[in-house]
């Protein structure tokens, strides 16, 4: 049976060493209550930190550690003091967190931190590999661990690997900040699937792609060499059961009794986070005071409960963050507070399920107001707590779970005003529209839980594997290879109608710039000397620049897509008598589409105009593309002229004209015994078309193509050919 290895930096066990002994606890994390159910049926083993420095244990404690945890199916990385420093603090916390969150001034680019970040990362990579079987599902888990997918890729190139990621994926104006942006990209996208909490992270990520490495996706699947790699967005679900289980429970109930005791006939209000600058709780408090300035009826009324729970305390921001909230605290009470009454309960811990569940019980209101959440866990919980369905959430616009919590009342996290007039009408809201608006939100977390989640993101993992096997099964695969160099080495009329760009060589920002290598030359000289060889580059490039490039080879050329060829040393000639006047009613117009698309050009051949977009922005250059497709298309509808899409260019040419049909006059001089012939886009289509079924045609790169075969990539193709050279 396959198994399930879950890679997130920390393990579902936290060790802390407290006077020489270890002690062993149990997170009850989201994640790890989402895959309990999926970790007893089905094999699991869990690779993360186990939260401990090995600077601060022995190397008998060390192994104490791996042991004990091994009994538990979790496989310890360990990491030094140092690493700590640079990596989880460093890299994670100081650079990836506030960037993903929207705080560009707190992030800190630092080398060596990117390092480590590097190292750990390779570390977590050994230690899946040490344990991975091939039919193994790999699900690495947040923003601590993006290189990881590709470094996996790279030891096991079928793996199925999925990665999710925790906190939001910030827009391209900030990723574009990292000096590292392009690797975790491709460290991300060595995922099959990439999993985000809202669909406007997948966006974000797409459109980072797009724009970084310059790979279009088509709803939501991108082509990364041979693989499909999918994003998608999976909102993270809570165990619902549990919290609404939670009031039936008898140590929550008891905590439930203290404080309604403690708190009287006073309204609660909660507020429960890490203590976090991406939370709002310092926006939240100063609101609360205004509240009460504004609303002085509400005094000796209401009670703000604060949970703040201890996190990622040697980080400067935090330190400087605890200061700030516990001033305000102070002062607030300080300012509204009367004998017998305080406004603010500040408690500064962790607090454990039953605590937790008799707060959310207790409040009649809860404030999550972070100014950037991934998710937000916490509104979700508070929800699903509220059997009798009173109870008023107010949440964050900024936070992912708005998106599924309509219900709430919403609020801009920095606007207090918004902040202080939804407490108000929290606090008098009727309670049958609390009802209402709850048990509508109860409905959706009942039904999407975190179990759901889980299973959900692992069935399309499974699913996108299977488009890929689809896809794989026109693989060139050895066993065929070996077939065709052996047909190859019998026979000796031998065709070979290689396309340029894409197939010979890859594409460059500059279609002028994509020459060909020594090698290349090299490779097309032996295979063209060779008197039982005839080669045709059949492309759709311009004359001249073919001449140029090619013009010294024994092979002939087909150019503009067929308009033009030249038969070795012969002559260029025109396939059939062909009109170009309408090349000056459209010129203009796609000089005008230039003008107002940065980045882009235009290039004019005999018989076409083409308008390159690859260096310009994705999505204003497609929208463009669209509109000036339109526009040529209206003018040209009594003409004998088409407007063809292919990669990053739009091209307006003569419709009859086809590398297929070009390709007819190779294909009917003389009876071949052997034909090659390769491509990877729409215009090589039509040669494949023509090609009789004994032909071997192979599309460089994937999708669906009459091609017989695929093969990964451009290298793949020459490494082939070079092989058949050396028969
Ligand atoms: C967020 C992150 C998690 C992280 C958690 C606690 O929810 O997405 O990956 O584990 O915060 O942070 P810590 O730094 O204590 O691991």
């Amino acid at each position: 049976m396959a198994t399930l290895i879950i890679v997130s930096n920390r393990l579902p066990i936290n060790v802390t060493k407290r006077a020489n002994d270890l002690h062993f606890q149990r997170s009850v994390g989201g994640l790890a209550t989402g895959l309990s159910s999926f970790r007893d049926s089905h094999h699991s083993q869990w690779i993360g930190w186990p939260g401990i420095a090995t600077d601060k244990i022995s190397e008998h404690q060390k192994q104490q550690i791996s042991n004990k945890l091994k009994e538990q199916n979790c496989h310890s990385v360990f990491l030094s003091a140092k690493d700590i420093q640079n990596f989880y603090h460093g890299f994670c916390n100081k650079t990836i967190w506030p960037l993903f969150h929207y705080f560009p001034l707190y992030t800190m680019y630092e080398d060596r931190y990117w390092q480590a970040y590097k190292q750990v990362n390779k570390a977590f990579c050994d230690a899946v590999i040490k344990i991975a079987e091939p039919d193994d599902y790999i699900w690495v888990h947040d923003y601590q661990l993006m290189l990881l997918p590709e470094l996996i890729r790279r030891e096991q190139p079928n793996a199925q690997i999925g990665f999710f990621l925790h906190i939001p994926f910030p827009s391209f104006e900030l990723f574009r900040l990292l000096p590292w942006r392009t690797s975790l990209l491709s460290g991300l996208l060595g995922a099959d699937l990439i999993g985000f909490h809202t669909y406007d992270y997948v966006r974000h990520f797409l459109s980072s792609t797009a724009r970084i490495v310059g790979t279009e996706h088509s709803m939501g699947s991108l082509t990364i060499g041979n693989r499909i790699v999918k994003a998608d967005a999976f909102p993270m679900g809570i165990d619902y059961d549990r919290y609404s289980g939670a009031v039936e429970d008898q140590k929550v109930k008891k905590r439930l009794t203290t404080i309604r005791k403690k708190v009287g006939e006073r309204k609660i209000i909660i507020s429960i986070d890490r203590l976090d600058y991406t939370k709002g709780i310092v926006q939240r408090l100063e609101a609360f005071d205004l509240f009460l300035s504004q609303n002085p009826e509400y005094k000796e009324k209401v009670t703000l409960i604060l949970v703040a729970v201890p996190s990622r305390t040697d980080v400067e921001d935090y330190m400087e963050l605890r200061k700030q909230v516990e001033g305000l605290v102070s002062r607030i009470n300080g300012e509204h507070g009367v004998i017998g009454w305080v406004p603010v309960w500040y408690l500064y811990r962790f607090l454990p399920f039953e605590g937790i569940a008799a707060l959310y019980n207790a409040a009649d209101v809860a404030l999550v107001t972070p100014l950037r959440d991934g998710m937000n866990l916490i509104a979700k919980e508070f929800v699903a707590t509220k059997t009798d369905g009173k109870g008023v959430l107010i949440l964050s616009e900024m936070a992912g779970a708005a998106s599924e919590l309509g219900e709430a009342i919403t609020v801009n996290a920095h606007n207090k005003q918004a902040i202080i007039d939804a407490i108000k009408e929290a606090l008098e809201m009727p309670i049958e529209e609390q009802v209402e608006r709850n048990r509508l939100m109860q409905k959706r977390l009942s039904r999407y839980t975190v179990t759901r989640w889980a299973n959900d993101f692992l069935e399309t993992l499974s699913d996108v594997k299977k488009t890929q096997q689809q896809l794989s099964v026109h693989k060139l695969t050895k066993p065929i290879r070996e077939k065709l160099i052996n047909e190859y080495e019998k026979s000796s009329k031998r065709l070979f109608l290689l396309d340029y760009d894409g197939t010979l060589v890859g594409f460059a920002g500059r279609p002028e710039k994509a020459g060909p290598d020594e090698g290349l030359f090299a490779l097309l000289q032996s295979l063209a000397a060779d008197s039982k060889n005839e080669v045709v580059i059949i492309s759709g490039r311009d004359k001249a620049t073919l001449n140029h490039w090619l013009g010294n080879l024994n092979a002939s050329l087909i150019a503009e897509h067929g308009a033009w060829f030249k038969d070795r040393a012969d002559v260029w000639r025109v396939i059939e008598p062909l009109r170009n006047d309408w090349k000056d009613t459209i010129r203009p117009i796609l000089e005008l589409y230039t003008d107002r698309t940065p980045g882009s050009s235009v290039e004019e051949k005999d018989f076409s105009l083409v308008w390159h977009f690859r260096r310009s922005d994705p999505e204003l250059a497609y929208l463009r593309s669209q509109e000036l497709k339109d526009a040529v298309l209206n003018l040209t509808a009594n003409l004998d002229i088409g407007v063809f899409e292919g990669s990053k260019i739009l091209e307006v040419k003569n419709i009859g004209i086809s590398k297929g049909q070009a390709a007819e006059l190779w294909l009917t001089k003389q009876k071949w015994d052997f034909i090659l012939a390769a491509g990877d886009d729409y215009t090589d289509e039509d040669l494949f078309a023509v090609l009789p079924e004994s032909a071997y045609s192979i599309r460089v790169g994937y999708g669906i193509s009459k091609a017989r075969f695929n093969l990964d990539s451009v290298y793949e193709l020459r490494l082939l050919l070079e092989e058949l050279v050396k028969k």
